[in-house]
């Protein structure tokens, strides 16, 4: 056991709030970050929001005052959650029942259905799993956190990342081809500010070279790929699918498709869905 906890570990911030019950943090809040959020995105009752490692900070307020209502909030510290979502009870503004907080891993957000929220905010959150990291890029507790942003983002869907780390943060998060990355700097008038990446969600997947495409479609809690054979015989079909990539061969012709994000392989169903000739 390490003598000291590091910024990366559960222990480290179930301590640091059992400490800091009273307060309210934050350095650089919601204002500093709001008139660029307003600039990409318009406040709307219907708009989801998934705000990730909130700790105690400030976001979900300025988030609701500014006429979000749909706001889920994610932290891996359980104090940190009970505390939040017994002082958001407590202050509880009317037709609040859009907002709920929930004790789960930023590197494991399984529980959570594909392409469920437009807009995913974390503030100082890689920062603290990344801290003890040797490279952003290839930390695979930071490239599971990438990769379970991308799946719960819908099409299009925004991430929002406000961090200190410059160059090796925009490696990680333009990794895989998954978003297209974006870099601002909080205003202000301090020599050393935090970085705003603006991620937004690749879609539709890369086109794959070869003849017979498929129609890519998200819904829900699935991605759907429906391939049209027209006239031609089922037999002359054959579906490979791995983590990372799928390949099909259709009439000897082999066409490789990579995936922008890992799936799992054992969730995977194929079927036919008219009879056509056999
Ligand atoms: C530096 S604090 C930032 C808190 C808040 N976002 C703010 O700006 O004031 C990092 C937060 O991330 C949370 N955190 C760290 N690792 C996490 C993980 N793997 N999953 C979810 N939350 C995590 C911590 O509990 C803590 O609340």
């Amino acid at each position: 056991m390490p003598d000291r906890c590091s910024a990366d570990s559960l222990e480290y911030w179930e301590d640091f709030y059992e400490d800091r019950r009273s307060t309210y943090d934050t350095l650089y809040g919601y204002e500093d970050l709001r008139p660029l959020l307003l600039s990409l995105v318009r406040p709307s009752r219907q708009l989801r929001v998934l705000h990730v490692g909130c700790g105690t900070s400030n976001v979900t307020q300025g988030l609701w005052r500014d006429g979000f209502r749909q706001i889920l909030n994610i932290d891996f510290s359980q104090v940190v959650v009970k505390l939040m979502s017994e002082r958001w009870v407590e202050k509880c503004p009317d037709d609040s029942e859009g907002v709920q907080w929930r004790h789960m891993d930023l590197t494991d957000l399984s529980q959570l259905p594909a392409a469920s929220f437009d807009l995913a905010i974390e503030k100082f959150t890689l920062d603290a799993i990344l801290c003890e990291a040797k490279e952003d890029l290839t930390d695979p507790r930071g490239v599971a956190a990438l990769h379970g942003l991308h799946r719960v983002l819908a099409p299009e869907g925004l991430f929002l990342s406000v961090a200190w780390g410059a160059t090796r943060r925009q490696a990680l998060l333009k990794s895989g081809g998954l978003f297209d990355v974006e870099v601002h700097q909080l205003p202000g008038d301090a020599p050393q500010r935090p970085w705003v990446y603006v991620c937004r969600k690749r879609m539709p997947m890369p086109r794959p070279s070869g003849t017979l495409q498929p129609v890519l479609k998200q819904t829900e809690d699935a991605l759907e790929l429906v391939w049209d054979l027209g006239s031609m015989p089922k037999s002359s079909f054959q579906l490979d699918v791995s983590a990372n990539e799928l390949r099909w061969t259709q009439a000897g012709q082999s066409t490789t498709m990579a995936l922008p994000f890992a799936i799992d392989t054992d969730s995977a169903k194929a079927r036919w869905l008219q009879a056509g000739p056999g």
